[in-house]
């Protein structure tokens, strides 16, 4: 309660202060004031906060080579300031052999030739600060490049000092080639086995993602050392805070027992893309190892705080659980703190537009997760974009007009990913040999891999859609055509004026800023209807339609009377006289505030 209620307060603050940005003409606050406001600004500027992420690689090409870099990034602030984002989340721009493009990490303490320099990424955050934009940086922990030095030394003897920095075991008895069988069952997430069989020490290391992305051992302290000067290393440079990277899967089963095949309704194995039997996930994710490493992290992250670098740097995770218990218990608790925004993918990756199972899990943020801040997510470089997992073929920009609304009127920080506010569509590879993320390769043509979200950014109609001058690391999609930045700037009723929009209520209007989400109309099967309140000020209701067909909602039920102002509706609709008659289109949305 207590915590619920300072949130409010600081949220109040943002509002007034993000008011007085937005204000030009209004009256200069008395310094005092305004530095309190400040100070809060901060301290909170999270818990209502719109991060955008950025894959850099397709953001912005400056020199032509067809890959996107930090000049590229620093020449986009103003668009991103022009459409209300408070922090920007970059995937890791470190040195890599780019086999998951930049996942595999060679140097935690520098920035990859290919995005630029150091120098490139001081100004980037020194220009996005000038614009009260964040920079929050990818963390991977779980894993290092196999070109790290830690690992290459890891691999060279196994009496190296580093040998025991990761994941190193015996195998089993001896198969017909010579070489003993891998340890147990375990699988890559990206096909066939976790064990890779090294030759020259005789013994298999473990890799939960790509072979050349070995595990890091966090049974070992000096691990843990070396991440946290990672860390410091980053926040003294001014970074925001950092995104921690596949966080649930640092630990195994040390006793390495077998996980569980699942089996389908008939007790058969269940056969995943790569051709191997889906395991149950159960020895190497979401062990209890995770929670103490996060609370260590956050602690040091939170020492750093200090006059000589104020504000709050934020601890985001990559957290794919599927229960909310599992979700709430991220947050750590007020004395152990551990993320401040763990992802929940409980509600964005629903996959379907299906008003109950919304209505819940928008609840379940609301009562189940300790007043905390929730992180709502839809959409990111790892899966295909909103069209192709919510989108009917005819509507998919009103269905992407409804995902919005969710994400922005619903309480807490919402994240969104480059290309979403303009409606970019996903484009995966129609022919094997274009392929460039690998598992599109093992996994073809079941698994197409992850080029089809990562396209160029679509800036203008040019033929590198403004992304480039030279020749795309991806193709730019024909869809660019229609969806870029440039033709929808000029179109208030585009996807990219709608988020503009709700954006910009979420930093202005109280109740959307900072009010309790109240479901209504409980029983509708087509519409999800829910109220934003907060005290003393006028209440917001918002409704969307997840249907094809029209509706008519009457929200007068759950106590609301009185008349509806409209703060937002789908182009072209008409307004309602009362919450008792809302009318909406197919997939129509409406925003009023009740007056
Ligand atoms: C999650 C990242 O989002 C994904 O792109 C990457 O391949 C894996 N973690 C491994 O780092």
């Amino acid at each position: 309660m207590q915590l619920r209620k300072a949130l409010a307060m600081g949220v109040m603050v943002l509002f007034w202060g993000g008011m007085a940005a937005a204000a030009q003409a209004a009256p200069a606050q008395p310094a005092q004031q305004a530095s309190a406001a400040s100070q809060a600004d901060e301290r909170d500027w999270w818990k209502n906060a719109v991060i955008y992420e950025i894959y850099p690689r397709s953001f912005q090409d400056t020199n032509g080579d067809g890959v996107g870099d930090l000049q590229g990034i620093t020449r986009r602030l103003d668009y991103l300031k022009d459409l209300g984002v408070d922090a920007i989340w970059l995937t890791p721009i470190y040195p890599s052999p780019q086999i998951d493009f930049g996942y595999d990490i060679s140097d935690y303490k520098a920035i990859d030739p290919r995005y630029g320099t150091l120098a490139d990424f001081d100004l980037l955050v020194s220009q996005a600060r000038k614009r009260h934009i964040r920079v929050i940086m990818d963390m991977v922990m779980n894993h290092t490049s196999d070109k790290h030095k830690w690992f290459l030394q890891s691999r060279s003897s196994r009496e190296n000092p580093y040998r025991d920095w990761y994941v190193w075991h015996d195998g089993k008895k001896q198969t017909a080639e010579g070489k003993p069988a891998p340890p147990n069952n375990w699988q890559s997430y990206f096909g066939h086995s976790a064990w890779q069989w090294d030759e020259n020490t005789r013994q298999y290391y473990y890799h939960k993602f790509y072979i050349q992305q070995p595990d890091l051992n966090w049974e070992n302290p000096k691990v843990h050392e070396a991440f946290k000067d990672v860390i410091d290393f980053w926040m003294k440079r001014g970074v925001a805070g950092f995104r921690f990277d596949a966080i649930t899967t640092l630990f195994e089963d040390p006793k390495l027992t077998d996980e569980g095949i699942v089996k389908d309704k008939a007790g058969k194995p269940v056969i995943n893309a790569y051709g191997d039997p889906k395991l149950d996930d159960t020895k190497t994710n979401n062990l209890p190892g995770v929670h103490p490493v996060m609370r260590e992290m956050r602690a040091a992250m939170d020492a750093f705080n200090s006059d000589a670098f104020p504000g709050t740097r934020v601890l985001i995770g990559e957290t794919y659980l599927t229960n909310i218990g599992d979700l709430a218990k991220q947050y750590g608790s007020a004395e152990k703190p551990e993320f401040h925004l763990p992802m929940d993918t409980q509600l964005g990756f629903i996959n379907k537009l299906d008003v109950a199972e919304f209505r819940v899990k928008l609840s379940d943020v609301e009562t189940r997760i300790g007043g905390n801040t929730p992180l709502l997510v839809f959409d990111n470089h790892d899966n295909p974009r909103l069209d192709a997992r919510y989108g009917d073929g005819a509507h998919d920009v009103d269905i992407e007009r409804v995902l919005a609304t969710v994400l922005f009127a619903s309480r807490g920080t919402a994240l969104f990913y480059y290309g979403d506010e303009i409606g970019m569509k996903t484009t995966p590879p129609t022919r094997k040999q274009d392929v460039k993320d690998p598992i599109g390769i093992t996994g073809w043509p079941k698994e197409k891999g992850r080029d089809g979200e990562r396209t160029p950014m679509q800036w203008d109609v040019r033929p590198g859609a403004g992304f480039t001058t030279g020749t795309p690391w991806l193709p730019i999609p024909e869809s660019s055509k229609q969806a870029n930045v440039e033709v929808e700037k000029s179109n208030a009723n585009s996807i990219f004026a709608w988020y503009q929009r709700l954006i910009r209520l979420k930093k202005v209007n109280p109740a959307f800023a900072m009010g309790d989400n109240t479901m209504l109309d409980t029983s509708n099967t087509h519409v999800l209807s829910w109220e934003r309140k907060t005290p003393g000020q006028p209440a917001v209701v918002i409704s969307v339609n997840f249907t094809a067909g029209p509706q008519t909602v009457n929200l007068s039920g759950g106590g609301l009377s009185g008349k509806v102002r409209t703060l937002l509706k789908t182009p072209g609709a008409a307004d309602p006289a009362t919450p008792g008659s809302i009318p909406l289109g197919a997939f129509g949305v409406f925003i009023g505030q009740v007056e």
